[in-house]
């Protein structure tokens, strides 16, 4: 397997930073490939939790290289907080890698992703305000500053300086206008800390730059060509799994637009947010939830507003890890899931969270929609508007109530829980390999080899 991509196959929290945890100990490295801060992935090990946002779910492995990829936007001071928080649990970050291409979440982005979310109101997308959207808007501008120029104060001053004007101005456009919404909603003309008409200091430029010269000293011992890095593991014939943060629904070409995050999460985007060919990629592993949950606004056609609904967000703590905000809860959608599993060319399934759908007399599955106008779709739509209206149709299948969390054998699972999987795999047409009976590392149902 030298080449290995982990992908999210629904709206994210899968599960990936467990399935990166256990098929990491086959591999030598294991390379983020896009996104930010905006991830959250939980390894429970031993009971102990960790939840990584930049730092790849590697890392509790010594002996493996973690690379932080081109791809990755990254916030210098979120990942040394990171790293500082990881440090005093006890673990070595000699192995962390960061690409010196990488581009760097300034202060003016995060405030940037607040206010627009802020101007759209009720037409917000549910960000996670971590600045991600900004930050790769600057990165296609050419206006971003990348890792590399952390260390040359001259050039990041100049970097800095010619970013900022335009931020300056769209900061205060949006404060501007925002005050105006609120007076002509009576509500006073507070406007919210950060975006207020004088110059925020979290956006001055000498501040910025000395705060942004110290994190390149504090970071210089990891930056490195991680390409090359990634290079050198595959021509040995050695393994790299390259880590998807978010999911392919929220891909910003392939998902549900505009209700997406702004990089490509899907398998084929781990090229170019690594620096590899496609031809280093072997094997795809798709991760999806045995239902389905999504945090933030956009379709999602079986949601359950329900005591079902309320169900698997209590028994399946739905809340998100890194903004804590609940998660939408809803039933395994196969038309979803079949388009993921082609697009990124899935060779195998993980499913997580089996164990929380103990309990359930019947399990429903979408096996099709059907449009406003009443036609069949057996494809997930491309087009928005009928995404937006289209009610799914559904296969029934008998629940189980047996606790799942101490299966380790296909054999230890109960039949209706095998034809669950079953069906979902013969309907995707694509092998599980891996099954989750609980947050525990250990908590895990391996299928075939
Ligand atoms: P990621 O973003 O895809 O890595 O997923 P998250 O870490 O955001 O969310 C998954 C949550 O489910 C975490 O709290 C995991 O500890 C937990 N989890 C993972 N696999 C299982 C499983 O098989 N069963 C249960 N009950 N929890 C799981
Ligand atoms: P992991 O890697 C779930 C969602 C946000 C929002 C949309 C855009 O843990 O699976 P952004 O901040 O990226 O501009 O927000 O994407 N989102 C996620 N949802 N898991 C994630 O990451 C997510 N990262 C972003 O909630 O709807
Ligand atoms: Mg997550």
């Amino acid at each position: 397997m030298p080449g290995l991509v982990i992908v999210g196959a629904q709206w994210g929290d899968e599960g990936k930073g467990k399935v990166t945890d256990l098929l990491a100990e086959r591999a030598d490295a294991i390379v983020r490939f896009q996104g930010g801060n905006n991830a959250g992935h939980t390894i429970v090990r031993d009971g102990e939790e960790f939840k990584f946002h930049l730092i790849p779910s590697g890392i509790l492995y010594p002996d493996k290289a973690c690379v932080i990829g081109n791809g990755v936007v990254l916030d210098p001071r979120i990942l040394l907080g990171e790293i500082d928080g990881l440090r005093r649990r006890g673990i070595d970050m000699n192995n962390l890698k960061i690409s010196a291409n990488a581009h760097l979440i300034m202060p003016y982005h995060v405030l940037l992703d607040t206010a627009g979310e802020v101007k759209l109101g009720k037409l917000s997308l549910g960000t996670t305000r971590r600045g991600i959207g900004p930050c790769y808007a600057d990165k296609a501008l050419r206006l971003g500053i990348r890792v590399q120029d952390l260390l040359d104060e001259k050039i990041l001053r100049a970097k800095i300086r010619t970013a900022l004007g335009p931020k300056q101005q769209a900061l205060r456009e949006l404060s501007v206008q925002r005050r105006k919404l609120r007076k002509e909603a009576g509500e006073g003309s507070v406007a919210e800390g950060a975006i207020e008409d004088a110059p925020d200091p979290r956006i001055d430029l000498h501040t910025m730059t000395e705060e942004h010269v110290n994190f390149g000293h504090r970071l210089e011992p990891h930056i490195a060509d991680t390409s090359r890095l990634c290079w050198d593991v595959l021509d040995a014939g050695k393994t790299v799994i390259f880590e998807g943060a978010q999911a392919t629904l929220l891909d910003l070409d392939h998902g549900t637009y505009p209700f997406v995050t702004s990089s490509n999460p899907i398998a084929g985007a781990a090229t170019v947010g690594a620096g590899v060919g496609p031809t280093d990629i072997d094997e795809v592993w798709g991760v999806a939830k045995a239902y389905a949950t999504r945090v933030g606004a956009g379709p999602f056609p079986t949601e359950l507003e329900d005591a079902t609904g309320r169900y698997m967000l209590e028994k399946g703590h739905e809340y998100g890890t890194t903004t804590g905000r609940e998660r939408r809860c809803g039933w395994m959608d196969l038309v979803a899931l079949r388009y993921a599993v082609r697009l990124n060319r899935m060779t195998s399934l993980a499913i997580t969270k089996l164990d929380v759908l103990s309990g359930l007399d019947t399990l429903r599955v979408a096996v099709r929609y059907r449009s406003r106008e009443g036609a069949l779709l057996d494809t997930f739509p491309y087009h928005q508007s009928i995404l937006h209206s289209a009610t799914p149709e559904y296969e029934e299948l008998p629940g189980f109530s047996a606790d799942l969390q101490e299966c380790r054998s296909a054999d230890e699972l109960p039949p209706e829980a095998r034809s669950y999987l079953d069906y979902i795999a013969e309907f995707v047409g694509v092998p599980i390999r891996l099954v989750g009976v609980g947050p525990g590392r250990d908590q895990v149902v391996w299928l075939g080899d």
